[in-house]
């Protein structure tokens, strides 16, 4: 059988985790087995490259931050263009015809899965896997790269909360996450951050501005509130999103953090600063959980695939690994339960979300 792997998307601790696992398992269990490597996610199959991938290439990776395949992004909206007589869609069909594959194994977020849900529609062997920091693909429960990308957020606001204590600051620590908050909403409970502001609950600045000074007025001398990449208004959130892009556009942002430390600055008269943690979270070293993790879906999608079972992509629910149809899966994003468990555990114990 020959089974190739790509990785698509933003990049991620345990991508090459994942690579690992699949190969190790893969090396063990199929004899004249041949795995490839496909450059740069779906760009590497719209153009038809690959390279073999031996076991000097992936026996030692599994604690190396990114992906030893690299990574791009491939607008799904551009899959089914027409470009000079063929659309990438029908390149990659062919390319995979070409290379000779049994299976595609594509880890990536929810725009490779949507991808990867039309790559098999159009008859492709394709087995998917879970991958983003963001936490956001629907029917799995955690996704590989967001723990150690909560890790790493709650050291820098444990770090952040030092220096606004120091300074009788507010602080802002702004967190990726662009549709979902689950990165925001774990690593502010795990920083005990005072107030988390994440897109699934647009927030207003009279409030904000509120807890703040109430804060203050209680006695304490700073304030640490973790804000999502995606965290709105609540004026922005009746907006469609491309209004809302306009109209920070104009002011010469793509996110609310900046803004919202102004206001803060001006309308409660105390210092506030924001820090961007941005690419941090994506890079470095995985955490033993996503270390552990990968390895479970990395070995378990081969499994799947060495069963001739494709079409679905690996998921963990509950502590068990198991599967969904990649047609289920495609297009839906999973994000936080403004009214769901972890939420009202931190508004429990007095965490703020600008409300
Ligand atoms: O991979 C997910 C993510 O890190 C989001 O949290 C963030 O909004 C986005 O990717 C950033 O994308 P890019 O790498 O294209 O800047």
């Amino acid at each position: 059988m020959k089974f190739g792997i790509l990785t698509s998307g933003g990049d991620c601790s345990g991508l090459n985790a994942v690579i690992r696992a699949i190969c190790l398992y893969i090396d063990q269990n199929v004899k004249n087995a041949e795995i490839v490597g496909i450059p740069d996610g779906y760009g590497g199959l719209i153009r038809g490259e690959s390279f073999p991938l031996c076991r000097e290439n992936y026996e030692d990776i599994i604690g190396i931050g990114g992906t030893i395949l690299r990574t791009s992004r491939q607008p799904f909206k551009q899959m089914t263009v027409s470009e000079n007589g063929a659309t990438r869609l029908g390149r990659m069909c062919e390319n995979y015809k070409k290379m000779g594959l049994d299976c595609l194994f594509t880890l990536g977020g929810a725009g490779t899965h949507k991808t990867a849900a039309l790559l098999s529609m159009e008859g492709c062997n394709v087995v998917g896997l879970p991958k983003t920091i963001d936490n956001d693909i629907y029917g799995t429960d955690v996704t590989f790269g967001f723990q150690t990308a909560v890790e790493v957020a709650t050291e820098a606001i444990d770090r952040v909360r030092t220096t606004a204590e120091s300074h009788s600051r507010t602080m802002l620590i702004e967190i990726m996450g662009n549709k979902a908050g689950w990165l925001t909403l774990h690593a502010g409970i795990a920083a005990g951050a005072d107030m988390i502001l994440i897109p699934e609950i647009p927030f207003s600045v009279d409030a904000v501005c509120e807890f703040v000074s109430q804060q203050r007025r209680k006695g304490k001398n700073s304030t640490v509130i973790a804000v999502a990449e995606g965290a709105l208004l609540a004026d922005e959130a009746k907006f469609k999103k491309s209004e809302r892009v306009f109209v920070r556009t104009e002011r010469g942002e793509t996110t609310v953090t900046a803004h919202l430390a102004e206001v803060l600055q001006q309308r409660t008269g105390y210092e506030t600063r924001s820090s961007v943690l941005g690419y941090l979270q994506r890079g470095g070293t995985p955490c033993a959980y996503d270390r552990v993790l990968s390895t479970r879906l990395g070995s378990f999608a081969a499994n799947l695939a060495c069963g001739g079972k494709f079409g679905v992509t690996a998921a963990v629910s509950g502590s068990r690994i198991t599967f969904n149809a990649l047609t289920d899966v495609a297009g839906k994003y999973k994000l936080v339960p403004p009214a769901g468990e972890i939420v009202a555990a931190a508004k429990s114990i007095g965490i703020h979300f600008g409300i």
